[in-house]
């Protein structure tokens, strides 16, 4: 049976650790110079209906490491731009590919790919859901502070897809995670119920609140995003009046725990989000996260097509 990796608990609490084994495996392989061309003669479909840095660049590098071929496609470059239905394209695609990255808005659109598919799919962000950056974001806390189990990680800022993964993979993995967001952009209500009912399991405490302050509080990792996400450049004014105040500067930063770090999954608006005395300060672990993309998308795809 195929599997798919569209949001983090699709993979049990077992399956992420050995996930992040295996980058940490990989990375170390690559920094000494050893191939692992273990896709050797497979071929991965990209498509992506939104821009992307890391993402486009870290799955396409990480696919040609792994010895397979990456087939980069755009929504409005295939057929299903003017009209052809997501399962019948999703039909020819398990023909030819051995897996399909996909970048798209509506999350129900990757959901309906993936159910027509023979092949894994792999979400690379939807507007609900960014399950590879919090995946890889993990990678990058394991290597700095040697464990997930009960560091407090502050999430600063909006609700979104981020958040929602942030929710859902700390519930999952045990991670203590306090989100701090303005009224009117809280994360979903289900996405929340359902990370309470895993962090039952785990034991994470999971808390909303609207004081960054008050999330900062003995944190181990304070964490932001943009306030506005792709699709909502229409919004950029009003959302950037409601986030007055959840900017991680100094004064922010200064209370949370000491030696605390600063990750962004980036791009970065520099004096809304974060300040750059932050971003290029010491406690920035921004350019390691970025890295940290291309070894864990690449565990990822050996969990999924191996
Ligand atoms: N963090 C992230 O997903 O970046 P891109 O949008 O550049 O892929
Ligand atoms: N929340 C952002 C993440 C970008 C990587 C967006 O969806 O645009």
């Amino acid at each position: 049976m195929k599997r798919d990796f569209l949001r983090i608990p699709d993979f049990s609490r077992d399956e992420v650790a050995g996930i992040l084994e295996t980058a940490a495996r990989l990375k170390k392989e690559r920094k000494e110079g050893k191939p692992h061309r273990l896709l050797e003669g497979k071929s991965v479909g990209m498509l992506f209906n939104k821009s992307s840095t890391r993402t486009r660049i870290s799955f396409e590098v990480g696919i040609y490491q792994l010895g397979a071929q990456a087939v980069v496609l755009s929504g409005d470059k295939i057929q299903m731009g003017r009209g052809e239905t997501r399962p019948d394209t999703a039909k020819v695609f398990s023909r030819y590919l051995d897996a399909l990255v996909i970048r798209t808005y509506a999350h129900e659109e990757v959901e309906e790919l993936a159910k027509s598919a023979d092949i894994p799919v792999i979400n690379a962000l939807t507007d609900m859901y960014h399950p590879c950056q919090i995946l890889s974001d993990m990678l990058t806390i394991v290597e700095k502070r040697g464990k997930l189990d009960g560091v407090k990680v502050a999430y600063i800022g909006d609700g979104n897809n981020v958040a929602h993964s942030w929710l859902l993979g700390s519930a999952l993995m045990g991670i203590n995670l306090s989100v701090a967001c303005p009224e009117g952009y809280e994360p979903d209500k289900q996405v929340v119920a359902e990370a309470n009912a895993l962090a039952e399991k785990s034991g994470a405490s999971l808390e909303i609140v609207r004081d960054p302050s008050v999330a900062v509080k003995d944190a181990d990792v304070l964490y932001t995003d943009t306030w506005v996400s792709m699709g909502q450049d229409e919004e950029t004014e009003t959302r950037r009046k409601a986030f007055a105040g959840f900017t991680i500067d100094s004064a922010l930063a200064g209370k949370a725990r000491p030696g605390a770090m600063v990750m962004h999954c980036l791009p970065a608006h520099r004096g809304e989000e974060i300040t750059s005395e932050v971003m290029d300060g010491p406690a920035s672990v921004v350019w390691d996260q970025a890295e940290n993309r291309l070894h864990t998308q690449k565990a990822i795809m050996l969990k999924l097509l191996l």
